[in-house]
Formats: structure tokens, sequence, C-alpha cells
């Protein structure tokens, strides 16, 4: 599991407990986010390695062997890219996402990986439709959770990775 935007390790932390046998590597660049959430891990003895700085740059120092698989959870903030009119423009999320993408591919090109990118449940639909012409298959998910803005999802997007049956 490797979360590029960590902040709390909460999304991380139940995908790990979710999978047994997973490890959990984020990345997080805020100095005291980075701190909490160090001390937190600690305190629970959780199976993750929390590295300090800029995804875009630190992904391609940690590699993983061979052709293992990557599920990687991909939530940056959103800043401006919400729109309440047109939606969630995944092309303006800070990076955007299909840049996170670029960078996940370079690092890891042999490795089968399963994006999980958080998402809300009116999409843009150009930026979607680029975003999703990356994957080998990709689906789009929204839970029936209502929050302050609306309801949340995620597409799942996967490059090198088997669904069941294919
Ligand atoms: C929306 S939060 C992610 C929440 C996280 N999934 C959780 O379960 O708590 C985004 C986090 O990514 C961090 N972040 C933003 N840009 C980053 C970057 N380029 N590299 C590393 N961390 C980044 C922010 O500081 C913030 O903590």
């Amino acid at each position: 599991m490797v979360d590029a935007f960590a902040g709390s390790c909460n999304a991380l932390l139940w995908l790990v407990r979710g999978l047994p046998g997973a490890v959990g590597v984020g990345f997080e660049f805020d100095d005291e986010i980075f701190r909490l959430t160090s001390r937190n891990l600690a305190a629970i003895g959780a199976p993750i390695e929390l590295l300090h700085g800029d995804c875009r740059s630190l992904i391609g120092e940690r590699r993983f062997p061979g052709r293992q698989p990557i599920v990687a959870p991909l939530s940056p903030p959103w800043g401006e890219a919400l729109n309440p009119k047109s939606g969630l423009d995944l092309s303006q999320t800070k990076p955007p996402i299909s840049k996170m993408i670029d960078v996940f591919e370079r690092a890891y090109p042999e490795n089968p990986i399963l994006y999980v990118i958080e998402t809300h449940e009116r999409l843009a639909p150009e930026p979607l439709a680029h975003l999703r012409d990356k994957f080998d298959w990709s689906e789009v998910e929204v839970f029936d959770v209502g929050g302050p803005t609306g309801r949340h999802g995620v597409l799942l997007g996967a490059q090198r990775w088997r669904r069941a049956g294919d």
C-alpha cells in the first residue's frame, strides 16, 4: 500500500489492516502532520513506514521488488478543484491526479498498480475521461455517505492489474 498523500495515515491504516501481510508506505510533506502521525503510528505499532517530504520526488527513491502489486490510494488536496456547478475537476487537484499517475508509472513501470482515487459524486466529464484513458481498466464508485458538499466516492484505475475473471 503506497499512500502518496498520507496525512494522518487513517486510510493507509485501514487498508493495511484489511489485507493480511500487506505493508504500508506513506509520504507526507507537512512538518507538523508528519511529526504527529509518526508519533501516533509508533504508539500503536502500525506496520507503516512514513517518509517525510514531497511524494513527487521521494516515490522514485522507494523501490518495490519485481512485480509486487501496489495499491495506491490518491487523495491530494482538492484546493479549488471542487466547483458547486461543474463538480470535481480531477485535473485541478494539487497536484493534478494525472501527474501523480505519471510519477508512479515512472517509478514502478513493472508493478501491477491499483490506483484508488478519492472523488466526488459529481465529476467534470472531460478531465475524468482524459484520466481514464491512462488506465487498462477503471471503475467509478460513489458511496452512500453524505458530506457537507455531497457524497464522495472513488475512481479505481488499474495498470497491469488483473480483475478476477480476466
Ligand atoms: C487530503 S489529505 C490526505 C488524508 C489521508 N488520506 C488520511 O487518511 O488522513 C492530503 C495530505 O497530503 C499532504 N500533501 C499534499 N501535497 C503533498 C506532497 N506533494 N507530498 C507529500 N504530502 C503532500 C498534505 O499535507 C495532507 O496531509
